[in-house]
């Protein structure tokens, strides 16, 4: 029987176990630059069968939260051949994963303080995190967004080309397209963000149009073998809404399945809430999911994640519903996971005021097995 702690090889990166760190924000890479701190939790963070970094913009239209890395500016490339480098001499995988927030942002993050951009002027009730004048930081309400203009779309295509191509020139194993969480490429994907009347809006096949230019033009650039994404069905997170999630997100696991992308991420109920969260009538079907996936031909590795703890991720590889699974509260903790997992150890619990923001207490100071008295 298949292990959580087996091997796997996906498209064209092989993986020492299943367990994965999921992407997470933790707003300590200023002036979107990563820095030897982001390279030491990472490297800390290494045993896992693959890491997948914090969510990254791939243009500063693409920003929208305080101190979160781009892969935009020769620094932050410098920035992240540091981080790869260290995984890889740790014997880690490392994939980054790419971001243009949409409209969940602020005017002070845009270039010269515009308009968040969106597929409709829709605003999101959600909230974005800044960092005052004084050092300190805050959440504020995400700014009024303005409507993307068709010829503005192959730039923004570009700039996927553009940074996955520097990902993999900054050493990094793939890339993880973030489609999930109410940012850009969902707010496309969902009726309650996007009411355009052109052919980006209205049908499920127009909605998910610009997923699949990005998923076209990035695989045509550094291969399907190195690309991935992540998908949250139902998840309210930043206001993302649609009523009928089911046959979206089919068509769109379909449409993928004609690519043999590293892996599938799937993001089960509201992200970092109840696994059970439903967006309309039904409760959303997995199973059904994966199913359409693999009836279309699809073989890319099927990763799950939201709330997973020892017991539901053993099940979840061992009963063949998932071959990978992604922690991330557990992962902020726990730096050494996988031998916790393995030897049925205590766990560290993660401190929720030092997720966002900070320095090293919260983020590299959580004990592993080897450094307790
Ligand atoms: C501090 C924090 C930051 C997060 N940042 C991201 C992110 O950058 N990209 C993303 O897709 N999800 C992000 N998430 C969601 C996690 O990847 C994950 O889906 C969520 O924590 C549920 O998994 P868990 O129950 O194992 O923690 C974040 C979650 C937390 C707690």
């Amino acid at each position: 029987m298949t292990s959580l702690f087996d091997p796997l090889k996906i498209g064209d990166i092989q993986l020492a176990n299943r367990i994965v760190m999921a992407p997470l924000t933790r707003n300590r890479s200023p002036g979107a630059v990563p820095n030897t701190l982001n390279a030491a939790y990472y490297e800390q963070r290494a045993s896992a069968g693959l890491l997948i970094t914090e969510a990254t913009a791939i243009s500063h239209q693409g920003q929208g939260y305080a101190d979160v890395p781009g892969l935009y500016k020769a620094e932050a490339l410098d920035g992240w051949k540091q981080v790869t480098d260290g995984v890889h001499k740790a014997g880690g995988k490392i994939v980054v994963q790419m971001w243009h927030v949409g409209r969940i942002s602020h005017d002070t993050l845009q270039p010269n303080g515009g308009k968040p951009v969106a597929p409709s002027a829709i605003r999101a009730k959600s909230k974005t995190y800044l960092i005052n004048a004084d050092g300190s930081g805050s959440f504020a309400e995400t700014s009024e967004p303005r409507a993307l203009e068709k010829a503005e779309l192959p730039g923004i295509i570009e700039d996927y080309r553009r940074a996955a191509r520097a990902a993999i020139d900054a050493g990094f194993d793939g890339v993880e397209i973030h489609a999930a969480n109410g940012y850009l490429i969902d707010q496309f994907l969902r009726s309650g963000s996007n009411a355009r009347t052109d052919e980006y809006g209205g049908s499920i096949e127009n909605r998910a149009r610009l997923l699949f230019e990005v998923v076209d033009t990035i695989t045509k650039e550094i291969g399907a073998g190195r690309t991935a994404i992540r998908i949250s069905p139902v998840t309210p997170a930043n206001d993302a809404f649609d009523p009928d999630p089911q046959p979206l997100f089919t068509y769109v696991v379909e449409g993928l399945a004609k690519y043999d992308l590293a892996y599938i991420h799937i993001i089960e109920g509201a992200t970092g809430g109840s696994r059970d969260h439903q967006q309309g009538d039904t409760p959303f079907d997995y199973a059904a999911l994966r199913a359409a996936y693999k009836a279309a031909g699809g073989k890319a590795a099927w990763m799950v994640n939201n709330g997973y703890n020892r017991e539901l991720a053993i099940d979840a590889v061992e009963s063949g519903k998932a071959d990978l699974v992604a922690f991330g509260k557990l992962f902020i903790a726990n730096p050494d996971l996988v031998e916790r997992l393995k030897d049925k150890t205590a766990l560290n619990a993660p401190d929720q005021g030092t997720f966002y923001g900070g320095g090293a207490k919260g983020y590299t100071d959580y004990p592993s097995l080897d450094n307790v008295a």
